[in-house]
């Protein structure tokens, strides 16, 4: 009996937990979703002062450019070739636009 509390809240937070998860389908819908996994080595604004070169604010045919010739496989690439090769050509697109949006 005493755990009954327990059992219920857990029942309504599971409950809660699956209503506010979003679908892969949406969440791959939602560009910032896929651009937020690039932000770790890349920065997300333009005051990015890392070694990596940062992508906010840049041409989006530049960058689309270069996710472009990595997800071909640029041999001089590290990372980049096996992560742009993750997403689609949509994908690279949408999040090329992304970061050209970027104004700060
Ligand atoms: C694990 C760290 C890491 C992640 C995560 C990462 N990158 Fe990179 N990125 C690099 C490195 C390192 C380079 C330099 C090329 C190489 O060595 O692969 C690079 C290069 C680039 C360049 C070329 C920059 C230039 O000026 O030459 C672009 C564009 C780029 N990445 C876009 C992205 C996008 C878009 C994502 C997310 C989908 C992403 N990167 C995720 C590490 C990362």
């Amino acid at each position: 009996m005493r755990y009954l509390g327990l059992v219920a809240g857990l029942m309504a937070g599971g409950m809660f937990f699956a209503c506010t998860q979003p679908t892969l389908a949406q969440a791959e819908t939602d560009v910032s979703v896929l651009a937020g996994t690039c932000t770790n080595c890349h920065g997300s604004n333009k005051n990015w002062k890392g070694v990596i070169p940062g992508l906010a604010g840049r041409p989006e045919p530049i960058l689309l450019g270069l996710l472009k010739s990595y997800k071909a496989g640029d041999p001089n690439a590290t990372v980049m070739s096996r992560i742009a090769r993750g997403y689609s050509e949509d994908d690279l697109q949408a999040i090329a636009n992304y970061y050209s949006k970027i104004k700060k």
